[in-house]
């Protein structure tokens, strides 16, 4: 029997984190508690929200109502950008666990670097402490370039256990893919389906028909097979359980090779990290 949650990946502080889970972003606060709460009872292990998105109190709301106990659920947040700084932050979470109504998080996330600001560095030792605290049990960062992250791991030594970039098959992002893994950091991939516009996808349909299953199974079988964690985000009941539903086949290397070429220059949805916040 395949666990609940499918595949985990062990991240560099030892910890595991399930490789597929739910993304909230543009879910309303309103259905936050009962979309977590379907997606937990399809077997989804992982729920990622964001101070940002307004719908913490929802998500943990949606955790509770599973009945299942809260070591089995990875819960992570992050800290949005005016909350930077060391005293900030840890203000910033303080007020995500107690809108969240829970006691620690799993993983805590510096949300976007906003070099223009120069606080990263003191909002990454702030995680640092919380994580020693045992408040967030495992801490990283997202939209983070190769140059930040050299930043925070040599000024602290304490290397980010994630980095959460926006990835899908048009923003390949191969460079800083391999950057994280040369320094041990797992890649996380945001709006891993595109957002949705690339499953119409010529190329992608035709592999979708191929392995019987839907475009959007192509897209998350493929982040899978790169080790990337994964957070497609739905509000749909019959999209959260299929999107979990892809440890039933596998794409070959010509698949695999297929959608590598789907790549592009400028294929980047959202906000440019080296100017955003
Ligand atoms: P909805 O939430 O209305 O179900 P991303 O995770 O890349 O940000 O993509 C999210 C978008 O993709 C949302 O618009 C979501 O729609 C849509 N989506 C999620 N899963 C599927 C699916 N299995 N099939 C089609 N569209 C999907």
């Amino acid at each position: 029997m395949v666990m609940a949650g499918g595949a985990r990946l062990t991240l560099n502080d030892g910890r595991m984190i399930p490789q597929v889970g739910l993304g909230v972003w543009r879910t309303p606060a309103d259905d936050a508690a009962v979309v977590v709460r379907t997606a937990l009872e399809a077997g989804y292990r992982a729920v990622d929200t964001a101070a940002i998105y307004g719908n913490e109190a929802g998500v943990g709301e949606g955790v509770r109502a599973s009945g299942l106990p809260r070591d089995e659920v990875f819960v992570t947040t992050k800290l949005w950008n005016e909350s930077q700084g060391y005293d900030r932050a840890l203000r910033a979470f303080d007020k995500s666990v107690e809108r969240l109504g829970l006691d620690h998080v799993d993983l805590y996330l510096i949300h976007w670097p906003c070099p223009q600001q120069g606080l990263y560095l003191e909002s990454w030792k702030a995680l640092i402490r919380l994580r020693e605290e045992g408040r967030a049990r495992s801490i990283g960062v997202s939209n983070f370039a190769a140059e930040h992250l050299e930043r925070i791991i040599s000024e602290t030594g304490v290397v980010p256990a994630v980095n959460q970039i926006e990835l899908h098959p048009r923003f390949q992002q191969a460079s800083l893919r391999a950057a994280n893994a040369a320094a041990g950091v797992l890649t996380e991939s945001w709006s891993p389906l595109g957002q949705g516009q690339i499953l119409e996808d010529p190329i992608i349909a035709g592999l979708a028909a191929k392995h019987g299953v839907t475009p959007a199974q192509v897209v998350i079988r493929w982040h899978v097979q790169l080790g990337l964690i994964v957070i497609p985000k739905s509000v749909t009941p019959a999209r959260i359980v299929q999107n979990l539903d892809v440890f039933g086949f596998a794409l070959d290397t010509n698949d695999m090779a297929a959608m590598a070429s789907l790549d592009t220059e400028n294929g980047r949805i959202g906000p440019d990290p080296a100017s955003f916040g």
